[in-house]
């Protein structure tokens, strides 16, 4: 593939900026058509790209030889658009959330086996410098021993008015924070989720979905992660993780650590309280984005397009964040642990 013929399906906040800027920056994409029911839209893509534009992708479909649809429209459009691009013979990258379920995420994954096409899940906050720095301290370096807890929170004290609002159009906070905050520390810890409990709420956000819902999830090791997106006019940390050697603290791009070797009472009928040796010390601050660089990501897109890379991102992963998304529902319609 010399040039990847790439139509944007959906040229709205995310398509127009998120994507279409590192489209427009790498040689290897060309973008030949856009699709948006949006006149104003379309004709800011006409303007930019010398694209053709479209008010209905199917006729896209139809009309335009077509390597990659990138499609960010509405999460509740995700899932029929990209089986339709699938099985029109096209590769697909689908924004996050990639689907409003569980079912949609496999119905999509199935479309995807069936044509042969590669299906290409947006999930940036895996390539975001806070996970990556973690997974070194963590995971490569066991900087804090053996994790027991771990907890990810976003929040803000911000309201919105838009079609995010209304589950019809597929809003609510689940779908739209869940890939960042619940997807990475699963993704740090490298173990299945055993078991899930969660909370859904609507306090200060019109329309009818939750924005604020919490989850408590185990995994098959047996590690706690707490998962949150809250409403709040201050900021608790994004990270908090514990370990048998110590607690790493992140606040947005800002990461401290404090190791401890915990002390060994010689004397066991001693009762009093032993304090930890004091290991490791450190306050950093985190380089890159927390959502990745979406140049970077680009990059790899076409690699894999290209067939010289795997995508990192497997559609077999997002389908299991979905179950958990579901999972978290499923808890808080039914007030219920569920089993997964
Ligand atoms: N960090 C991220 O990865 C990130 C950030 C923002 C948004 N998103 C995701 O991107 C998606 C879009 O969000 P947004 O904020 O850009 O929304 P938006 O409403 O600004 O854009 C959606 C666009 O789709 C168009 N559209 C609607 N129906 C269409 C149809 N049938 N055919 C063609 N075009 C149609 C709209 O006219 C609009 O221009 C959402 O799923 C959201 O979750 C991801």
């Amino acid at each position: 593939m010399s040039v990847i013929r790439t139509a944007i399906l959906g040229y709205g906040r995310s398509g127009s900026t998120l994507h279409a800027g590192p489209i427009e920056k790498n040689k290897s994409f060309h973008v030949t058509a856009v699709c948006d029911v949006d006149a104003t839209a379309r004709q800011k893509a006409v303007a930019r790209f010398g694209c053709r534009p479209y008010d209905d992708y199917r006729r896209m479909l139809k009309e335009e030889p077509l390597d990659l649809v990138v499609i960010v429209t509405r999460s509740d459009q995700h899932c029929q658009m990209t089986c339709d691009c699938l099985a029109g013979g096209v590769n697909v990258l689908v924004t996050k959330p990639w689907a409003v379920n569980a079912g949609e995420a496999q119905r999509m994954v199935s479309t995807a086996k069936s044509s042969g096409k590669l299906l290409l899940p947006w999930l940036p906050a895996r390539w975001g410098s806070d996970l990556q720095r973690l997974r070194q301290l963590v995971v490569e370096e066991q900087a804090i021993g053996t994790v027991f807890l771990v907890r990810r929170v976003e929040g803000s004290f911000a309201t919105r008015n838009d079609w995010q609002t209304e589950r019809r159009y597929g809003g609510g906070y689940l779908l739209n924070w869940g890939p960042h905050i619940v997807d990475p520390p699963i993704q740090l810890l490298g173990s299945p989720v055993k078991s899930v409990y969660g909370r859904l709420k609507q306090t200060i956000n019109p329309g009818d979905v939750e924005d604020l819902f919490m989850g408590i999830l185990t995994l098959a090791n047996g590690i706690l992660v707490q998962v949150e997106y809250t409403v709040s006019t201050e900021s608790p940390p994004t990270w908090f993780l514990q370990g048998t050697r110590g607690t790493i603290v992140v606040h947005g791009t800002q990461l401290k650590m404090n190791a401890r070797t915990p002390a060994q009472p010689s004397d066991p009928t001693q009762y009093s309280t032993m304090q930890a040796v004091p290991d490791k010390m450190l306050e950093e601050k985190l380089a890159g984005s927390l959502y990745g660089d979406e140049h970077q990501i680009y990059k790899e897109i076409a690699a894999a397009l290209c067939g010289e890379t795997r995508y990192p991102v497997t559609p077999a992963s997002a389908l299991e964040l979905s179950r958990v998304l579901d999972a978290i529902r499923t808890s808080s319609n039914e007030n219920r642990v569920v089993m997964m």
